[in-house]
């Protein structure tokens, strides 16, 4: 009995993170600690993630981040309830180190185990730091990920929408390296934008109008390519209209998408007055793309929900979260459980 204490572990990608979820006495989610070491530095040289080199960073890393998740918390294992891990989707030598290590201490310890979805994560991230109440519709914007997702309740999603090609933050990231403006790209292409004309270059809108809710973003990065071969050799004001270019188109399609979301979910829900759409993924970091997103879902009689950058992106508070409410409904797993480098929500 007494409130559960999670212990969230994820290292699906390129952070490895570990996080003590509970709740407080009128049952709010508390995040107790949250600890991530990001690995970017150690896939810098490479211009993208290496997955073994992640892998062996994970290994490395993860008891320590361990330690230093449950000293932040000021609690030792016993105090610990329950032990869930990322299972997937991801690269898959990350996930057998969380998976397996989340394992052995559940087993040691003699505690349940949870496989968590990273997308359900994200999912239910609002939930965490909003006390969002089922259903909303949720946006989720990161490397690997572009979904629109109905979060009708605890395991039942609905994807709407997906990319049929490449993600949003890595047109963002490939935008950034055709340009030679470094990485993380999504950052480097803001910064670059600042300023810069965004009508100069006609882009593509990808989709746009289209009634299904999938994303395309490989014509977009294609434009950019030609209007950058063009347009050379590119001054800094070239590189800083391009990129704002490139930044509206994108901003364009995000709102053309999310304005179709919001009539399907009008249709499906009309007792809602104002219903809730929450965005997650490092792209909601960028200020257009939220600025258009906000716009849209005003339009329609929608509520924003953000949360906090450092919530949006991987971590190990969303996963123990996730746990939390998988194990408050009895739904914890089996210690032999496979991690999946493919799961779709
Ligand atoms: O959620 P995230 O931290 O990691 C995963 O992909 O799981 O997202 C990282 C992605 C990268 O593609 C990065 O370029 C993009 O988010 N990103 C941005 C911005 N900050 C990060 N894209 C556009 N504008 C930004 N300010
Ligand atoms: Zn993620």
């Amino acid at each position: 009995f007494g409130t559960p204490v999670i212990l969230g572990i994820e290292t699906s990608c390129d952070e490895t993170a570990a996080a003590i979820v509970t709740r407080d006495a009128s049952g709010m989610p508390v995040i107790r600690s949250n600890i991530i070491y990001s690995q970017i530095d150690d896939h810098a040289a490479f211009g993208g993630v290496v997955p073994e080199i992640a892998a062996r960073a994970h290994a490395e890393a993860l008891d320590g981040i361990v330690s230093a998740a449950l000293d932040a918390a000021g609690i030792d294992l016993s105090a610990v309830s329950c032990v869930a891990a990322t299972s997937g989707p991801g690269l898959i030598g990350g996930l057998i180190v969380g998976s397996v290590t989340a394992r052995a201490i559940a087993h040691g310890r003699g505690l349940p185990f949870i496989a968590v979805n990273h997308l359900e994560g994200h999912a239910l991230t609002p939930r965490l730091t909003d006390a969002l109440a089922y259903p909303y519709l949720m946006l989720l914007v990161s490397g690997g990920h572009t979904q629109i997702v109905l979060v009708r309740g605890l395991g039942a999603y609905e994807r709407w929408g997906t990319t049929i090609d490449d993600a949003l933050g890595e047109a963002f990231d490939k935008t950034a390296k055709l340009l030679e403006l470094g990485s993380p790209g999504g950052p480097k292409v803001e910064a670059a934008a600042r300023g810069g004309d965004p009508k100069r270059f006609a882009l593509p809108r990808p989709t746009r109008g289209e009634t299904r809710l999938d994303f395309s973003f490989s014509g977009l990065k294609t434009a950019v390519r030609q209007a950058a071969l063009k347009a050379a050799p590119l001054s800094a004001v070239d590189v800083g209209d391009l990129c704002a270019s490139f930044q509206m188109a994108c901003a364009d399609v995000i709102a053309d998408r999310m304005m179709r979301a919001f009539a399907r979910f009008r249709a499906e829900y009309s007792d809602i007055a104002v219903p809730t759409v929450a965005v997650a993924g490092g792209v909601a970091a960028n200020e257009t793309i939220r600025q258009r997103l906000d716009e849209a879902a005003r339009k329609a009689g929608f509520t924003l929900v953000a949360p906090p950058l450092r919530l949006c992106t991987d971590n190990g508070a969303m996963i123990a979260y996730a746990g939390l409410e998988r194990f408050e409904a009895g739904l914890v797993d089996r210690l032999d459980t496979p991690v999946r480098s493919r799961w779709p929500l």
